[in-house]
């Protein structure tokens, strides 16, 4: 990577210190309680290396989409509870968002201690990139750690417009740990793959990943696609597909992917189908072009499993994306099961397998299997993004290499 990271940083020049760093704690809340604090625990890495060279460090992060406004229920106070649960330094609860109102609170702060501000979304200036609201924070130190992977597809005040205030003033932008990481598997490692390299692409829209499908099609040996959007490439065939979840604007773009995949492109040869997407339903597999009217097509079939599973085990770069089915329901989560024990098989081999964010993390923590993966992103949007080759404004306004 030609930015800077955090590794460039002289660690014993920050005693004392302020550093803003900008984290994606945006973690699942149920009323109140964190239900998954994965990003929370990935966000620790560069926290500690902070505190730990003395660093006083000021947190920013988003929760949620709260309207620019004050909204209780996106408070970052239970995340501030938690992260001082897993930090050995104190983290101070900041209820501001703004830098300059934040600026008498941080007097409390000492060496090694962490001010987590509240979420930048309560004020309308973090989704507009207001200059004004990024240079509040800048002005708190010279040194922007940025290791949001998870929002670095936003160019957003807390993200590329810190990063800008902070260069324009003279101080530095420069990668955490964890998006140092994030792009070095997204990024680099799908840069020159070993082969074989297969794509498992699923989930329910192709709209959504038209742009990752295209730009995976050209440098990969197989791409498996799996998820509600086969259903429209069953379609672009010409196939009966029942009830079942269709992108019919997508038709023509699944066509056109088909022409430009040939053999690389491998759709699933059965699935399983119920007439209802519940727990009780009763399913059956059949072959794809045997499925009846008032079928739903819910998961890939006991041969594609297979067929999928082969493939992969033969990968020596793997890169997933999306279920194979609706993996929530445990009649329906069988093909994407299989496919993520396939994956972490392979890297029990030797393969290098690299899981997109979102729903794809979430099933193979389902399936037992994290541990065995080479990566899992914590970003969703953002890893699609990085996959379908667009440049994420929050890296791109990083302190270059060179300077
Ligand atoms: C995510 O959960 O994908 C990131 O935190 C970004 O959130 P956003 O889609 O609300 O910008």
């Amino acid at each position: 990577m030609n930015k800077k990271n955090i590794s460039d940083v002289d660690l014993d020049g920050l005693r004392g210190r302020t550093v803003i760093v900008r984290a994606d704690l945006n973690v699942p809340l149920d009323a109140g309680v964190i239900s998954d604090d994965q990003r929370i625990q990935a966000s620790l890495p560069t926290l500690r290396r902070l505190t730990d060279a003395g660093a006083r460090v000021v947190l920013l992060s988003h929760l949620g989409r709260p309207k620019g406004q004050v909204d209780p229920a996106y408070s970052l106070a239970p995340v501030a509870t938690r992260l001082n649960e897993l930090l050995e330094p104190r983290v101070h609860f900041v209820p501001h968002t703004d830098g300059g109102a934040a600026v008498d609170a941080l007097d409390a702060v000492g060496e090694g201690e962490v001010a987590l501000l509240e979420n930048t979304r309560f004020v309308p200036g973090e989704t507009t990139n207001d200059p004004a609201l990024a240079a509040s924070w800048a002005a708190l130190g010279d040194l922007f750690v940025n290791d949001a992977f998870g929002t670095a597809h936003r160019a957003h005040a807390s993200t590329a417009g810190l990063a800008e205030a902070m260069r324009s003033k003279g101080g530095e932008a420069v990668a955490g740990l964890l998006l140092a990481r994030e792009l070095e598997f997204l990024a680099e490692a799908l840069r020159l793959p070993e082969r074989p390299f297969v794509a498992i692409i699923g989930g329910a829209k192709i709209s959504s990943k038209i742009g990752v499908v295209s730009s995976l099609l050209p440098r990969v040996d197989r791409l498996l696609i799996g998820g509600a959007m086969a259903n429209t490439f069953f379609r672009a065939l010409g196939l009966g597909t029942g009830d079942s979840l269709v992108e019919e604007d997508s038709i023509g773009v699944a066509k056109e992917l088909l022409d430009q995949g040939g053999d690389r492109l491998v759709l699933p040869v059965d699935c399983i189908v119920a007439s209802e997407i519940t727990p009780d339903a009763e399913r059956r597999p059949t072959g794809r072009t045997a499925v009846q009217p008032g079928d739903r097509i819910l998961d890939i079939g006991p041969r594609t499993r297979e067929l999928f599973a082969g493939t992969i085990g033969e990968a020596r770069t793997i890169v997933w994306n999306g279920p194979m089915g609706v993996f929530e329901i445990d009649a329906f989560a069988e093909g994407t099961v299989h496919i993520a024990h396939a994956v972490a098989t392979a890297c029990d081999a030797g393969a290098i397998g690299i899981l997109g964010g979102g729903d794809s993390a979430a099933a193979a923590q389902r399936a037992g299997v994290m541990d065995r993966l080479t990566h899992v992103s914590t970003g969703g949007g953002a890893s699609l993004e990085l996959l379908a080759g667009a440049e994420l404004p929050g890296v791109d306004a990083l302190t270059d290499r060179s300077s």
